[in-house]
Order: structure tokens, then C-alpha cells, then sequence
């Protein structure tokens, strides 16, 4: 059944074989030029120029399930470029990019956006195909915004991220066969099997820092992967417009969160396969367990960012995610062998990696996000006021001080970052309330 869902059971999330480089078809030479050439055209400020002048391509052409996500990635990469690439970000992309973005995204139930899946499931490639290995000694990118090593790499611990993670996919569905027909061995065993997993991709994290320079990160890399919704203080208060060249009331402005991590499967699955639960942000656990039923059926809601960002992953893998859902039962089992200490430790370990994963991460978002911000602010505050120091010694005047300029820090994918990850952390170990 992994195969109706896009799922490999070596792979996860990765498709088995690599990514396409190029599309066949030399019909779609246009695009290929431009991502072949997308560092140069951005320097040399042409690339809206170029964007603008190409013709609108069919996608008649694309034949195949790999050909469809390449077409997608590629065009989610002219896209964020076309926005970001100037001093002000373009709100408005043009008909040769929409009309075939457009119709790829709705093919792969993929909003318009370069998610999760164009810059990392679909963007990567073995440096040496032969040993087939997805480890980040045989990985290497596709494409990238800016060229960098830095960038490269902070893709690649993701790629890697979703390879480790994979065996924990074939292992944890058969721990939940195993719970139903109530084999306590092979399910301790499993959960064993997967807190090593989850202590592997701790290390895995922990390897950022080795090619990935905050001060890039943020200053460069991140600006392309941001989204149209909560981007008013970046110039796109509306969102974008989506020009598919017909009369002017179909071109509405849209609005979607950027690429993020967020949009990641492999946590997803973590967290269901464990009976983890996220709330809205700001929310409290529910004290009230005669809710539980009946939440377990309720849709997930828009303001749950997590259950949000399924809408951002391939169509297929927010079923998986869905069926899942639907077949978890390891939580209640070890709740109902509450006194198996082997088992409940077995589980444990499991919610306690999970958790130190996600302490990790808001390390990494403090050091990578958080310190850069706080030095850019700090930076452009003492631009300003030297530059209106200079202007009243010129006119002779005295300065008022001015209060501080409040942003709200939002992720790439229009979180409201560290008070959201640390809930989701601690949600991490909480006992189970009420069901997706
Ligand atoms: C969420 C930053 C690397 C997994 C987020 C969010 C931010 C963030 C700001 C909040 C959601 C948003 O608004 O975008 C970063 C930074 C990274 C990094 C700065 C590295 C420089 C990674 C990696 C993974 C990862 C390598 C592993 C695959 C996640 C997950 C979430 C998330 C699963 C959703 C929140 C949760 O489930 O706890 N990240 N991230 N991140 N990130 Fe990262
Ligand atoms: N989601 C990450 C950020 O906000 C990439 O920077």
C-alpha cells in the first residue's frame, strides 16, 4: 500500500530513484536554461526580464510522474527568484510561469508555492550513483537561490533527515499490525529500533553548523524561501498575484506560507505514529477528555499550523499522513500494558528523543535566526541614526529619541516561531488528550 501513497519503503518520502536533472523533452528548453542560469540572471539583475519574454509553455508534455515534479521545482525556483531577486520584491508573476505552475501544482495537489518538495524531495541527486546510498557522503543538490555551499547544505541535512528517517516508516507500521494482534515483543523491539532512529537524526541535526554560516542563512538564503501571507513588512502586504493572462477580476491576490521544514512528512509521522498531538498556538491541553471522540474526527483546522503545512506536501503523502491517522494505536497499546515497564520505557524513549530533537531545533533557530535578526536590527538602527545625526547637525537641530521599531519574527512559513516550537516541544510530552 506504500506504493498508492508516493511512499518507498527504503526511501520515505524521497522517491526511490533519484530526482530527474533535466526534462526530457527539449521542448521545455526555455525553463532549463533559466534554473541552469538562475545565480547568473539574478546577479546580473535579467532574470524578471528574461521571465517576462518566455513563451508559454504547455505542460502536454510532461509524461511521466518524475517529469511532473521536476516541472514543479523548477518553476517554484523561477518563481521565488522572480519575487525576492530585487530590492522590491515583484507582486505580480507573469503568465509564462503561472499558467504552467498553475496547472503543474494542481496536478500534484501542491499550492503555488516552492515548498518542502521543490527545494528538497525533489531537488536532490547522488554524487555517486553506484552506491546508492542517501547519506550525506553521496548526496549533493540540484538547484539553489544563491549558489552557496551554505545553501546547498542546508538542504542536504533535510535530504539526509528524510533518508535516515525513512526505516522508521516500514518499522513503525508493523509495530501497529503487531499492537493489533497484541504482539508486545516485536512492538517493544520496534520502538527500541526507532528511538535509535530518532537519536541518529539528533546527530544528523547537530551537522548544520558544519557548512550552513548563520549570517548566509539569513541574510541570504532565507530571504528567497519566504512565502506572500504575513509579508507586509517585506513589501508584499497583499500576498501575489497569479497573472494568467485573463480579464483582470481572475487575478486575485493569493497568499501562502513559504517553504519550511514544517512541511516535512517524516515529523509528521513521528509524531502520529506516537499519538502526538499539536494544538492551536497559544492553546492549552483540554482538561476535558469527554471532547476526545469527537475531536478525533473533527477536521484539522487551518489556525493548527502543523496540520496547515499537510496542505503544502504532495497530495499523496498528506493521505499517508491521514490513513495513519487513522491506524495509530501504539499509544493507547502501551496504555492498556501500562504495567509492561519494558514496553512503557521502550515508548518513553521514543517521546524523549523526539522531544531532544526538538530542543535541538529551537537551538538551531536561536542561532540561525534569531541572533542574525537581532544583529540586522541593530545594524539598520545604528545606520538610521547616524543618518539623521548627520542631517541635524546640518540643520542645527536637537534629535528626539525615537522608539524602537516592533517586527514580529515569523518563519519562512508564517509561524510564530520560537513561542510555536517550544509548544510543539512541549507537546511532545504530554500525555494524550484528544485525537487529531
Ligand atoms: C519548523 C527554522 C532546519 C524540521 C521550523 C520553523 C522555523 C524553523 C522558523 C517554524 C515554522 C515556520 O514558520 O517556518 C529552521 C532553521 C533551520 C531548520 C533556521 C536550519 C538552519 C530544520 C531541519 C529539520 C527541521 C534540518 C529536519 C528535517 C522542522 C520541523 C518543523 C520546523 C519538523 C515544524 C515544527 C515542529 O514539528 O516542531 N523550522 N529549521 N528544521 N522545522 Fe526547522
Ligand atoms: N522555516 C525556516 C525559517 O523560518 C527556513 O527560516
Amino acid at each position: 500500500i506504500l506504493e498508492d501513497y508516493a511512499v518507498s519503503p527504503l526511501t520515505g518520502f524521497l522517491s526511490s530513484i533519484p530526482p530527474l536533472q533535466r526534462l526530457p523533452n527539449s521542448y521545455y528548453a526555455p525553463w532549463e536554461r533559466i534554473v541552469a542560469d538562475l545565480q547568473g540572471l539574478i546577479l546580473s539583475k535579467r532574470l524578471r526580464g528574461v521571465v517576462d519574454d518566455l513563451p508559454v509553455l504547455s505542460t502536454d508534455k510532461l509524461t511521466s510522474e518524475p517529469e511532473w515534479r521536476r516541472a514543479y521545482s523548477i518553476l517554484a525556483f523561477i518563481t521565488h527568484a522572480y519575487i525576492w531577486c530585487g530590492p522590491k520584491p515583484a507582486s505580480r508573476i507573469p503568465p509564462p510561469v503561472t499558467i504552467p505552475f498553475k496547472q503543474t501544482c494542481a496536478y500534484l495537489e501542491l499550492p503555488t508555492v516552492a515548498s518542502y518538495a521543490a527545494l528538497v524531495l525533489w531537488n536532490w541527486k547522488p554524487i555517486f550513483p553506484v552506491e546508492e546510498s542517501s547519506t550525506l557522503a553521496n548526496l549533493d543538490m540540484l538547484h539553489t537561490f544563491t549558489g552557496s555551499l551554505d545553501e546547498k547544505w542546508f538542504y542536504l541535512v533535510s535530504v539526509a533527515f528524510e533518508a535516515r528517517g525513512a526505516a522508521a516508516i516500514p518499522l513503525m507500521l508493523d509495530a501497529i499490525s503487531a499492537a493489533g494482534t497484541n504482539n508486545v515483543s516485536t512492538v517493544t523491539a520496534a520502538l527500541r529500533s526507532f528511538a535509535e532512529i530518532l537519536d541518529d537524526l539528533g546527530m544528523l541535526l547537530s551537522r548544520m553548523a558544519e557548512n550552513c554560516d548563520p549570517y548566509v542563512f539569513y541574510n541570504r538564503i532565507r530571504p528567497f524561501l519566504a512565502g506572500s501571507k504575513n509579508m507586509g513588512d517585506a513589501g508584499l502586504p497583499n500576498g501575489v498575484i497569479f497573472d494568467d493572462g485573463g480579464p483582470m477580476y481572475k487575478q486575485r491576490f493569493v497568499q501562502h506560507a513559504g517553504g519550511s521544514n514544517a512541511q516535512s512528512s517524516i515529523f509528521q509521522f513521528f509524531d502520529l505514529v506516537l499519538g502526538v498531538e499539536h494544538r492551536v498556538t497559544g492553546t492549552k491541553p483540554s482538561t476535558d477528555s469527554a471532547a476526545a471522540p469527537q475531536a478525533k474526527k473533527s477536521v484539522p483546522s487551518s489556525a493548527n499550523f502543523i496540520h496547515d503545512m499537510r496542505r503544502y506536501m504532495p497530495g499523496p503523502h498528506a493521505r499517508f499522513l491521514a490513513h495513519v491517522a487513522e491506524i495509530a494505536n501504539l499509544r493507547s497499546f502501551v496504555d492498556d500494558h501500562a504495567s509492561n515497564a519494558e514496553l512503557s520505557v521502550a515508548f518513553d524513549a521514543c517521546l524523549a528523543m523526539l522531544s531532544a530533537l526538538r530542543d535541538q531545533h529551537i537551538q538551531i533557530v536561536s542561532r540561525y535566526i534569531l541572533i542574525p535578526s537581532a544583529a540586522a536590527k541593530k545594524a539598520k538602527a545604528a545606520a538610521v541614526a547616524a543618518a539623521e545625526k548627520q542631517k541635524a547637525k546640518e540643520q542645527g537641530i536637537e534629535l528626539a529619541l525615537r522608539p524602537a521599531e516592533k517586527k514580529t519574527l515569523r518563519g519562512t512559513g508564517g509561524s510564530a516561531l520560537i513561542p510555536f516550537l517550544r509548544q510543539a516541544r512541549d507537546e511532545t510530552s504530554e500525555p494524550a488528550v484528544q485525537g487529531w
